[in-house]
């Protein structure tokens, strides 16, 4: 599977590497928790190596993005938007249904084969667009599957709850269809900014599942603290569990073997620290058994 650079100082080696091509991201945040910041570190990172860039934006216009996005360092955006390799979607105030599903697969159609990076910013609005559970849910998957079509996406999310809890209907629906879910918790407490990030999931990839702080440089962008993705070692329960395994699965189909000790292989110390070793190897043979 391949990755790319996300353009957020810190992120990648906290997501195994990068973020995975063609897949869908959504950055969780309240009002200035520099979701707008990180999305344009990422499509700037993309302009870096080649890649085209589409800039779908639902509220701010291109002016005041172009103005942002100077003042993080990237004087020469300008440039990218002359030579047509970013192009700027101004959806703000628009009739998402329609956009989505009129406008959006035309513009898939002309853009198909490129490898782009998208980004939608902010998500929120076409949310609001139906007060109907199961149309938001259709409009948002539709979304996300077409601007796939193209390249990786990017999306942002407004944060209306109480900090913290993502279970309001504008943010589980995007949480359950996306791939990868970063949030940037943002708090300010007796005038001390406090922010954090947190992957809250990255389907198919290893990733870090607690709070790093992060800041906000100008001229920079967010830059995330961190000591890396702890290396899956495989120590010593592991290896025990391992020579277990290996005695007692001579009964296993040969594939089955091969599959679940790769599996043991790759599961560290930690991952394995709340399960009983002898009940889950007994629950593996068990389920293969006549
Ligand atoms: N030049 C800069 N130097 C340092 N910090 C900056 C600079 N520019 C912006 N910021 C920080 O970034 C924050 C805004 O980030 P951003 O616009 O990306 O937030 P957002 O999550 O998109 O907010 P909203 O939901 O309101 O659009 C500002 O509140 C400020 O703290
Ligand atoms: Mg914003």
């Amino acid at each position: 599977m391949d990755k790319i650079q996300s353009g957020v100082f810190g992120l990648n080696p906290l997501l195994d590497g990068g973020i995975i091509e063609h897949s869908t991201t959504v950055v969780i945040g309240a009002s200035g928790a520099g979701k707008t910041t990180f999305a344009l570190q990422f499509i700037m990172r993309g302009m870096e190596v080649g890649d085209d860039g589409v800039f779908i934006s639902l509220d701010e216009n291109q002016k005041q993005i172009l103005i942002e996005a100077k003042a993080m360092g990237w004087k020469n955006i300008n440039e990218y938007i002359e030579n047509d390799r970013l192009v700027f979607i101004d959806a703000s105030g628009e009739q998402f249904s329609n956009f989505i599903k009129v406008e959006l697969p035309d513009f898939v159609n002309e853009w198909k084969g490129t490898k782009s990076r998208i980004v939608i910013d902010p998500l929120t609005p076409v949310i609001w667009a139906t007060p109907e559970k199961y149309e938001q849910r259709e409009l948002i998957s539709f979304l996300l599957k077409e601007a796939r079509k193209v390249g990786t996406v990017l999306c942002t999310l407004e944060e209306h709850g109480p900090m913290g809890d993502l279970s309001g209907s504008e943010t589980i629906i995007p949480m359950y269809i996306a791939d990868c879910i970063i949030h940037l918790k943002y708090r300010t407490i007796a005038d001390v900014v406090n922010r954090n990030l947190q992957i809250v999931k990255c389907r198919s990839s290893r990733h870090s599942e607690k709070n790093h702080n992060y800041k906000i440089l100008g001229g920079l962008g967010l830059a995330v603290k961190h000591t890396g993705l702890p290396v899956p070692k495989t120590t010593k329960i592991t290896n025990q569990f391992l020579s277990k395994f290996e005695k007692q699965a001579l009964e296993l189909p040969n594939p089955v073997r091969k599959r679940i000790r790769d599996a043991l292989n790759s599961l560290s110390d930690n991952e394995l620290k709340d399960v009983d070793p002898e009940q889950l190897l007994e629950d593996i043979l068990n389920e293969y058994r006549k």
